[in-house]
């Protein structure tokens, strides 16, 4: 079922939940931006967040344009646009995404709750991990139509992604066409068959250095392993994603990114949230993009979408 967003308010507004290293760098990127006319800051932790709210307001005088920002209750959402979900454990050095199921669901289960029960009627935007068992369980907990619950999937992988093939090929990123899709997560997949760049298929050996290319996917699989292990945890680069998805919303923009959609018999999968193309604008999710895999794609989706599945089902009976 499709359902529209129902404008409460008559400007932009974007309420965060968890002003943690994610959500924090998410609100001073919108910011910078100028994405939103509204941005509340919902967290456990109220100093911390008042200080957020102070801090970024004092950067207003040199933003694009104006952005009210405030440290806010869930009341606040119930005129908000987007609801962005920030909140939860993250992984420690040695956990995989995987291993924050069961303390992220429960977390989730009492924000959902307390969200819904404001009255919000907007769209979902997911971040936690594991994303895709999030976004599910934020639509099971919701009630709100699978097109207004997105997951933030593999719109950063997409982006390492890119950089990696940008750097390798020498080319401008923002030319370098290519999706990872799946599980966000270790059962990923790069879909090689529809990567191009300049109109070039990847595959047909664009420069002619095509060797290096099976490293280039399992250093964007790996990265935040990477980070992790050198920083702690990973923000900027997804913070930098939710910004861009929060702006294929607000501005109604039909932009393609890959993000964790609910799957209906898309890629032979269903009842599922998963890595896809998909096209968002006011609605949420306007319609999943499916691309014609070959075989060998098609079997390690598939694997993703078993493993997503085996996963979740202790939880979703
Ligand atoms: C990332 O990929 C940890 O999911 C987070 O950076």
């Amino acid at each position: 079922m499709k359902g529209m967003v129902v404008m409460a308010n008559n400007v932009n507004r974007v309420a965060l939940i968890g002003t943690g290293l994610v959500g924090s760098s998410y609100a001073f990127a919108l910011l910078n931006q100028g994405v939103t006319e509204e941005l509340v800051l919902i967290d456990l932790n109220k100093e911390k967040s008042e200080g957020d709210a102070m801090d970024l307001n004092h950067g207003l005088a040199f933003a694009p344009n104006p952005t009210k920002i405030w440290f806010g209750s869930y009341d606040d959402c119930a005129s908000a646009d987007i609801v962005v979900l920030c909140a939860g454990a993250n992984q420690k050095p040695g956990e995989t995404r995987l291993d924050l199921v069961a303390k992220n669901l429960k977390i989730f289960k009492t924000i959902v709750t307390d969200v819904m029960n404001s009255g919000f009627n907007g769209i979902f935007i997911v971040a936690t991990n594991p994303v895709d068992i999030l976004s599910y369980a934020v639509w099971k907990y919701s009630g709100l139509p699978q097109n207004r619950v997105i997951g933030s999937g593999t719109i950063l992988d997409t982006a390492r992604f890119r950089y990696l093939l940008g750097e390798h090929f020498d080319v401008d990123t923002r030319n370098v066409h290519a999706y990872i899709i799946g599980e966000h997560g270790d059962t990923e997949l790069p879909v090689w068959s529809h990567a191009d760049i300049g109109g070039i298929p990847i595959l047909e050996s664009f420069n002619g250095e095509i060797d290096k290319l099976d490293e280039i996917f399992v250093n964007v699989r790996d990265a935040a392993y990477d980070i992790i292990n050198r920083k702690g945890a990973t923000y900027y680069g997804i913070a930098m994603g939710l910004v861009r998805l929060t702006k294929a919303i607000l501005n109604n923009e039909n932009s393609i990114l890959t993000v964790s959609s609910y799957l209906d018999g898309e890629y032979g999968a269903n009842n599922v949230y998963i890595g896809v193309p998909a096209i968002v604008n006011r609605e949420g999710i306007k319609r999943v993009i499916e691309l014609n895999l070959n075989e060998e794609e098609k079997n390690k989706f598939q694997h993703s979408v078993t493993v997503l599945k085996e996963t979740m089902s202790p939880f979703f009976q």
